[in-house]
C-alpha cells in the first residue's frame, strides 16, 4: 500500500469501457483517475495543430519534452490541458483518434509519458487507465484489472457516444477503425497491449457499467480487507 492508497490499473482495448468504469471506481474510493490515453491524445493533437509528420519521430518527441499535460477535476471526469490551454474535446476529435497509435508506438515519446505517469501514480490512491499500465507503467500497482469486450459490441458503443456528439460514422467503419487501433497497440515494439500475467481480466460484453464497477470495487476492496 502507498502512502494515499493502492495503484489501480485498468488496461485494455479501444472502446472496452475503461474510462467509464476507472472514474467511477476513482469516485468511489474518493482516489486520483488519470486517463493516460488523454496523454498520448494531448501529444497528438498538438503535433497535428504544428504540422508535423505523424511519422517524425525526433520532432514529435521535443513536443513531449516542451509540453506541460495537466488534469483537473471535473463533474465529467477531468479536464484535460496542454500548455495552459483546455483541450479535454479537442483530443477526442477522429483524425486524432485515427493518428494517436502512430504517435503511441515512439519509444521515446512512451519513455517520457510513463515517466510522468509513474509521478502521478507514486502515493497511490490512483485509478489510471491505458494500455501498458499493469504491465509496464505500473508493473507493482496491488490492483490489475484486464478489460475486454467483443469488437463488435465496442463499435457499437463508440457508435452511440459518437451520435451524442452529432458524429454520423457508420457502424462498420467504427468497427473497422477499432479493428486497425487493436492491432497497431497490439503490435507495436513498445509496451504492446497485452493482459499482465497478475491482472484480472472481466470481459465487459455482456455487462453493464454498474456491474463492471462493482466487479473491480469486489477486488480493490479485498485487497484492502474491507466488505
Ligand atoms: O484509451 P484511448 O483510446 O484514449 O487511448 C488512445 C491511444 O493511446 C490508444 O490507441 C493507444 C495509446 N495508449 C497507449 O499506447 N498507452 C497507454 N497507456 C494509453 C493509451
Amino acid at each position: 500500500m502507498h502512502k494515499n492508497g493502492l495503484q489501480v490499473a485498468i488496461d485494455g482495448p479501444a472502446s472496452a469501457g475503461k474510462s467509464t468504469v476507472a472514474k467511477r471506481v476513482a469516485k468511489q474510493f474518493n482516489y486520483i483517475y488519470c486517463d493516460t490515453g488523454a496523454m498520448y491524445r494531448a501529444i497528438t493533437l498538438k503535433t497535428i495543430r504544428a504540422g508535423i509528420s505523424l511519422d517524425n519521430a525526433k520532432e514529435i518527441s521535443a513536443i513531449v519534452k516542451n509540453s506541460k499535460i495537466t488534469f483537473a477535476p471535473d463533474d465529467n471526469g477531468q479536464k484535460v490541458f496542454i500548455d495552459g490551454d483546455e483541450i479535454t474535446q479537442d483530443i477526442r476529435s477522429e483524425e486524432v483518434t485515427n493518428s494517436v497509435s502512430a504517435v503511441a508506438a515512439i519509444a521515446d515519446v512512451r519513455q517520457q509519458l510513463s515517466a510522468q505517469q509513474q509521478a502521478i501514480a507514486e502515493d497511490g490512491g490512483i485509478v489510471m487507465d491505458g494500455r501498458d499500465i499493469g504491465t509496464a507503467v505500473l508493473p507493482d500497482a496491488e490492483v490489475k484489472i484486464f478489460l475486454v469486450a467483443s469488437v463488435e459490441e465496442r463499435a457499437r458503443r463508440r457508435y452511440k457516444e459518437n451520435i451524442q456528439k452529432g458524429i454520423n460514422t457508420p457502424l462498420e467503419e467504427l468497427q473497422l477503425e477499432i479493428e486497425a487501433r487493436d492491432y497497431k497497440d497490439s503490435h507495436r515494439k513498445v509496451s504492446p497491449l497485452t493482459k499482465a500475467a497478475d491482472a484480472q481480466e472481466i470481459d465487459t460484453t455482456a455487462l453493464t457499467i454498474d456491474q463492471v464497477v462493482s466487479e473491480i470495487a469486489k477486488v480493490i476492496k479485498n485487497q484492502l480487507n474491507i466488505n
